[in-house]
């Protein structure tokens, strides 16, 4: 019998070597150690043998067992260990492979225009507010001096929303002043704010005309508030945005919620003045509308315009990269035609 043991010794050690995964070492296992195996029966089988072979038998047995458990872990560690060394392998990372070339995005001209544009104001000291693009008409018109029936309507083509028992009620802002009386409401002055935002006209589109676009509105509120202040203020802005030298145009314009307003316009820089297609044939471009506060505005909101006077503009953001790069059609910048915006 020990003679027997002896081979089945051999002869598992061998086997062990050509088990190459956790499923051969289990087979293996239930063979060699399992409750059927030979060995198994041989070590249940003691007691039948006489005494003197007994002991012999008992302990190689016993032996014999502990060192095929002990094969067995040590095969399975092994195994573990090359199968993760195989597969660090596999997923090796060669460096010394040329990377991807990753396109780097960059911010809508509109965008930068707008930051431009807010730099300069805030460092005049003016604070930037955003307001909503949902706007109610009280805000988008009544509040601003211009009734249901007002003619200056006629300036904003509208998106509607909704109405209310025939009354129309909410609407896509036509313009960014509506956020001139959100603020009035809850400010007290002194004010000083600009409002970069959206705006949306229900109109047909050209060169100069979008349905979406870009504006940004200021307005100061303090004692003694002149026109002069109004003046200094936008021209000190052109200047920063166009240069020192170029000419700046001030004249009357009407809007309902100024008094007295003004047009601020620009020398065209596609023709320097002569007149082009950018400029309409006039040598200038119109970018601002302004004015002294109207005093019933601010009356409506609760600032007495006895002790409080103030300026507001408007300005149309796409007009600067449109003067500045000669861009002569405004629906280049909505239209995400890449080769267009990556110039910028
Ligand atoms: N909201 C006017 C527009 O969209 C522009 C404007 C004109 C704004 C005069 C103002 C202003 O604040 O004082 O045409």
């Amino acid at each position: 019998m020990l003679e027997e043991l002896e081979k089945l010794q051999l002869q598992a050690f061998a086997e062990l070597e050509s088990a190459v995964d956790s499923r051969e070492l289990e087979q293996w296992r239930i063979c060699y150690l399992g409750k059927k195996s030979r060995l198994t029966q041989v070590l249940r089988s003691l007691s039948t043998l006489p005494l003197d072979e007994r002991r012999n038998t008992g302990a190689r047995a016993n032996t014999i067992k502990k060192s095929l458990e002990n094969a067995l872990e040590e095969r399975g560690h092994s195994l573990e260990t090359s199968r993760l060394v195989l597969s660090l392998e596999n997923k090796r990372v060669d460096i010394t492979l040329p990377g991807y070339p990753m396109p780097i995005g960059r911010s809508h001209p509109t965008t930068q225009t707008i930051e431009e544009i807010c730099q300069v104001f805030q460092k005049m000291g003016f604070q930037v507010f955003e307001g909503p693009d949902v706007e109610w008409d009280y805000y988008n018109f009544e509040a601003l001096n211009i009734p249901a029936d007002h003619p200056a309507r006629d300036m904003f083509a509208t998106f509607w929303i909704d109405s209310n028992r025939g009354k129309r009620n909410r609407l896509l802002r036509t313009h960014t002043s509506p956020m001139q009386i959100r603020v009035m409401e809850h400010t007290p002055p002194p004010i000083r704010i600009i409002v970069p935002g959206r705006c949306y006209r229900y109109e047909a589109t050209d060169t100069t005309h979008e349905s979406m676009f870009y504006q940004v509105e200021g307005l100061a509120v303090d004692k003694n508030i002149t026109m002069a202040d109004l003046k200094g203020t936008l021209f000190d802005f052109c200047r920063c945005i166009f240069g020192e030298e170029r000419k700046v145009r001030f004249r009357c314009d009407y809007f309902p919620f100024v008094e007295p307003g003004v047009e601020i316009a620009i020398e065209c820089l596609a023709c320097h003045g002569n007149g082009c297609r950018i400029c309409g044939y006039s040598g200038w471009i119109e970018i601002l509308g302004a004015g002294m506060v109207n005093p019933d505005v601010l009356r409506r909101v609760g600032i007495d315009p006895e002790v409080y006077s103030g300026f507001a503009f408007g300005l149309g953001v796409e007009r600067v990269p449109m003067l500045r790069y000669g861009i002569d059609d405004i629906r280049l910048f909505y239209n995400n035609d890449i080769r267009f915006l990556r110039q910028f």
